[in-house]
């Protein structure tokens, strides 16, 4: 597992290239995956929620805009200048979600504060992962929504054959070439390869105290948005 000064040096470094890179190198689909998790969020209705891992802030967006009800929305992530990022982008949005920056292994809430907590491509970067799951757990109200979009291991033969050349070659290269930093979009891919399956994500999500974890597959199946109640 990725040790946490190492991850958050590396978002402190990509943050001024990170939206632009997400678009290319997911070809748009990131904005999809993101819409799907907001209407999961929204089927709860819920009132008081947490974004962690915010990075530049764009689920927290998206989730202020368009989930009715929703009456107080943190975002949360522990590198300083993804958080300002956000900051930035929802004072121009002219939306609301406040800003905090924190460790999401410890994070400074109470029990019990959130009717769900969303998390897009941050589990992946936890250094211990089942002790995030067990974190979020702690902070959501009993019936509160865990929902996360991780990438997954491509299942299919000829999926597995194409996306391993695009990971090991031409994500690093798109990184070097935009961002000037090859190592960070290097991590992207090995960090992609070696994440859990659906099948054991699923377990963890139970393992953490969560009940009726559901895995969406998106895009073949290149990410899934994980769903589950406390
Ligand atoms: C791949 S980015 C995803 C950002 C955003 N959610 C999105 O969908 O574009 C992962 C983010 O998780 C943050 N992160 C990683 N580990 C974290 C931790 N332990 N606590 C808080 N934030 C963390 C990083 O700083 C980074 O901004």
């Amino acid at each position: 597992m990725p040790r946490a000064a190492d991850v958050r040096n590396m978002f402190d470094r990509i943050v001024g290239r990170y939206d632009l890179l997400n678009r290319l190198l997911s070809g748009g689909r990131d904005r999809a995956w993101r819409r799907a998790l907001r209407r999961a969020v929204a089927e709860r209705k819920p009132a008081a929620g947490l974004d962690l891992c915010c990075g530049t802030g764009d689920v927290a967006l998206e989730l202020s805009r368009s989930v009715p009800g929703l009456e107080l929305l943190v975002a949360a992530d522990f590198s300083r200048p993804m958080c300002r990022e956000a900051a930035r982008k929802f004072s121009r949005a002219g939306h609301s979600p406040h800003t905090c920056c924190a460790d999401g292994l410890l994070l400074p809430f109470a029990d019990r504060s959130f009717d769900f907590v969303s998390v897009a491509f941050g589990v992946r970067n936890f250094e211990d992962p089942g002790s995030g799951l067990r974190e979020i757990a702690r902070v959501l109200r009993p019936g509160g929504m865990a929902a996360i979009l991780e990438f997954a291991p491509p299942h299919s033969r000829l999926l597995k054959a194409l996306y391993k050349p695009y990971l090991s070659l031409a994500v690093p290269l798109a990184g070097k070439l935009v961002s000037g930093d090859s190592g960070a979009y290097r991590y992207l891919a090995s960090s992609i390869q070696s994440f859990l399956t659906p099948e054991k994500m699923t377990e963890c999500l139970l393992e953490a105290g969560f009940q009726h974890p559901r895995a969406q597959k998106l895009t073949l199946g290149v990410t899934c948005l994980y769903t589950a109640l406390r």
